[in-house]
């Protein structure tokens, strides 16, 4: 894999590669068994929005490698300070192996591929959150032992989440149901890929109807990082627009609930659900790391 930008880019069997090599690593890291296969790498990781699990589990996947991880804030960067994406890839390249970038715009994470001799990770952007999705697949088909045929069911926004579940949902062989309210759409990418799935994708803004018997419930927050000037406005749009009982109820009896986490309790998930769910939302949040360390090693190992 030259890099990781968007799941689009990957066919199903590519995604499938990842989620096996994920599995494989996370066997070897719950029984001791060294994997260094980065030994000696470095991943610079630039960040120009908050994060918890992707900093720590990309800097703690490096380590476990055999490599080495650095976090560089954009706002230290001289990125912050006007220097281009453009001369930024030209510069890190000569230093590291690896780049992994969180921003805003997409294409910023596309032009820095473009001029970087090393392999870009895209750690989320304003219209994709492939990693998430990676570790997503990997803990469905971990609990449901295959995904082919299962009904992937993500209520809310049509985000970053929403979009990236759509395709890798899609690419995987899973029935997708969207459910967003009307004004908050998937992407126009991301319903470009659907096109090529007919029978196997569904938009609606009947949230219930998206549930009816659901392997999965995906949800996220209302207000994305950067949009916290709509926030008023989507608390608005967004009421009602809770994963509780009442919608789980409607979705297979041993229906999974998912979330990348941060999780704002009470609006976008019932508490009850969430804790009913902790589990399996945690086994999502670690597979980050396992699925990440798959994602590095195919676009770092050798080179
Ligand atoms: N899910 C996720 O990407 O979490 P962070 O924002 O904490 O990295
Ligand atoms: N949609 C959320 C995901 C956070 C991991 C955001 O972009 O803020």
């Amino acid at each position: 894999m030259e890099h990781l930008l968007k799941l689009a880019d990957l066919t199903g069997p590519q995604i499938l590669q990842i989620l096996d090599l994920a599995d494989q690593l996370k066997y070897e890291k719950k029984r001791n068994i060294p994997h260094e296969r980065l030994k000696g790498k470095t991943l610079g990781m630039i960040f120009e929005k908050s994060s918890t699990r992707t900093r720590v589990s990309f800097e703690a996947g490096m380590f476990q490698l055999g490599g080495h991880a650095l976090f560089l804030s954009g706002r230290d960067l001289q990125l912050g300070r006007g220097e281009s994406i453009k001369a930024t890839a030209r510069v890190l390249s000569r230093y590291v192996d690896g780049i992994m970038i969180r921003t805003y715009a997409q294409s910023d994470v596309e032009e820095l591929a473009r001029f970087s001799s090393v392999p870009v990770i895209n750690g989320l952007t304003d219209a994709w959150h492939p990693c998430q999705v990676l570790a997503d697949l990997m803990t469905v088909r971990e609990q449901k032992g295959s995904l082919e045929g299962k009904k992937l069911c993500c209520v809310g926004d049509g985000n970053n989440m929403a979009n990236s579940l759509l395709v890798g949902g899609l690419r995987t062989g899973m029935e997708v149901r969207i459910a967003t309210p009307k004004g908050y759409p998937p992407s126009p990418q991301a319903m470009a890929v659907a096109a090529e799935y007919p029978g196997q994708f569904t938009w609606t803004d009947d949230r219930f109807a998206a549930a009816k018997d659901a392997d999965v419930i995906f949800t996220d927050v209302w207000t994305s990082m950067g949009q916290e000037a709509q926030a008023q406005q989507r608390a608005q749009a967004f009421a009602g627009w809770q994963v509780n009982r009442e919608l789980v109820s409607l979705a297979k009896p041993d229906v999974m609930i998912q979330h990348c986490l941060p999780a704002h309790i009470g609006e976008e998930i019932a508490e009850d659900v969430f804790e009913a769910h902790v589990p399996e939302i945690y086994e999502e949040a670690e597979n980050r790391l396992h699925v990440q360390k798959a994602v590095l090693v195919l676009c770092m190992e050798g080179k």
